[in-house]
């Protein structure tokens, strides 16, 4: 009889046992303990399965899941106790549950390899991830909306060349950035899909000779089964597209952080952050920074790395298991915890600003109403490039003479070109701008107020989905 093993979980072909130098480039320990949840959920399903197709007695299936409830509790209840002598957070579960039931613990194994669990592991947490930062998304989205409908008839200049261009709304702005959004949760989506693949049953690349059911586990977990044991040991296709959905998501917080780092300077003036969402300078008493706003503008640099570091790792490598692939994991930690860190304070601290009404409609105005007169008079029949250049002229004009288009006198007007001693009042106004308007999607007040009411209607069915897709296994603080 052979004697039983007690070394790490590959021991038997070596002569001497690894340096610590090596032990500590090899081991992912470090990081992957978070992974421990999930793990001990693919393991609960691999050892019901073994159990039910006769693999293992159905007294020895039980026995390793009541084990392994335990292990997940000790997770859970933080008195798990780590050893960073495990190499990784398999090899931790795998020893931890010997030492609670004994030897059963050793044909857990049974049909399966690190390479698969590995996988499954992941799509667990990736799947688990894209539901938490969806919740996230959603939440801003809700302040978006919330700000947009208090606010509802500020104007504040729009920008090109970030040049004023033309008034609009405010509530018109938030409700951009409120679009972009909506993109982001189905990009979220297609991950959540993607993850949605269970890798368990492929073993190490080839399948095993144990008579396995991949249906059943993947059931189990609420998943698909793989179709090929090599691609679903091979591929992180799934953390690819989380990776880009974050990185996707982090442009767009930029976008947003950058537009109120230059809202609440003072050279803008628009907004003012809470108190309770800015910090001051050590040496400048007068300084409240928006700090929350620069990180979210930061961050995205590193998300698009971690997209980017991933996708390098996997672009040379053949098909199959390489230790690269223990590389998938930090990018893909960073990248949630970013992002969720970012989620968690942007809806209390848009909803906690405040708008500086008066500055903003003070420069929404003046020259950014050319373009209202340039159409004014195209609906009169002129040629619009006639228009354009004849209030071309107007401007060029007014700027000599000192004038903003609101108060440029009637004659001025008039000898610019004929039609235009016509203007209706209120016309040149932002407020009068924005009521101009008559295009779908536009700024104006009515349609503003249709774009809220899709809005609602979004979050309402979007909302009741997400909160109904929640996953088992969390390492999520809900948990
Ligand atoms: N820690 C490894 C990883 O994160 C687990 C898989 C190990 N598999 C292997 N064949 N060495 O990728």
């Amino acid at each position: 009889m052979s004697e039983r093993y007690d070394g790490p979980l590959w021991g038997g072909r070596f002569g001497a046992s690894p340096a610590e130098a090596f032990e500590r480039l090899n081991a992912s320990i470090p990081f992957d303990v978070r992974l421990a949840p999930y793990d001990i959920r693919g393991s609960i399903a691999h050892a019901r399965m073994l159990g039910v197709q006769g693999i293992v007695s159905d007294k020895e299936s039980a026995a390793l899941e009541l084990g392994l409830e335990t292990v997940l509790r000790e997770v859970e209840d933080g008195e798990f106790a780590w050893d960073l002598s495990d190499e990784d957070v398999h090899t931790a579960v795998e020893r931890r549950l010997r030492e609670l039931v004994g030897d059963v613990a050793l044909k857990l194994h049974t049909g399966r390899s690190r390479n698969d669990q590995v996988a499954l592991d992941l799509h667990l947490f990736v799947r688990d991830a894209a539901e938490r930062i969806g919740a996230g998304v959603l939440a801003s989205m809700r302040a978006l909306v919330g700000v947009a409908e208090t606010n509802r008839d500020l104007v504040l200049p729009g920008y090109t060349h970030l040049q004023r261009a033309q008034p609009i709304l405010l509530s018109h702005h938030l409700l951009a950035h409120f679009e972009a959004f909506t993109r982001d949760l189905r990009r979220l989506e297609a991950a959540r899909e993607a993850a949605g693949v269970s890798p368990l049953g492929a073993a190490a690349l080839a399948g095993t000779p144990h008579p396995v059911d991949p249906r059943l586990t993947a059931e189990e977990l609420g998943m698909e089964p793989f179709a090929n044991s090599l691609d679903a040991v091979s591929e992180r296709d799934f953390v690819l597209d989380l990776l880009y959905a974050c990185a996707v998501l982090g442009v767009h917080l930029s976008r947003l952080g950058e537009e109120w780092v230059l809202w609440t300077s003072a050279e803008f003036g628009f907004a003012t952050i809470d108190d309770t969402y800015t910090s001051g300078s050590s040496i400048m008493p007068q300084k409240k920074n928006p700090d929350a706003y620069e990180s979210m503008r930061g961050k995205s640099g590193r998300l698009i790395g971690d997209l980017n570091a991933l996708l390098i790792t996997l672009k040379g490598l053949p098909l199959g298991y390489s230790k690269d692939l223990q590389e998938d994991k930090e990018p893909l930690f960073d990248a949630v915890d970013s992002v969720l860190a970012m989620l968690a304070v942007l809806p209390e601290m848009l909803r906690t600003a405040h708008f500086h009404s008066g500055r903003m409609a003070e420069v929404a105005g003046g020259f950014a109403l050319a373009t209202e007169l340039a159409d004014f008079l195209a609906a009169k029949g002129v040629p619009f490039r006639e228009a354009h250049h004849a209030v071309g002229r107007l401007v060029r004009r007014c700027e000599e003479l000192g004038f903003s288009l609101e108060d440029v006198p009637q004659d001025e007007l008039a000898a610019a070109h004929p039609d235009l001693s016509e203007v209706p009042e209120g016309l040149l106004t932002p407020q009068g701008s924005v009521q101009n308007k008559i295009s779908a999607g536009s700024t104006a007040p009515g349609s503003v107020d249709d774009q809220l009411r899709q809005a609602k209607v979004f979050l309402e069915t979007m909302g009741g989905r997400l909160g109904g897709q929640r996953g088992q296994a969390s390492e999520g603080s809900d948990r």
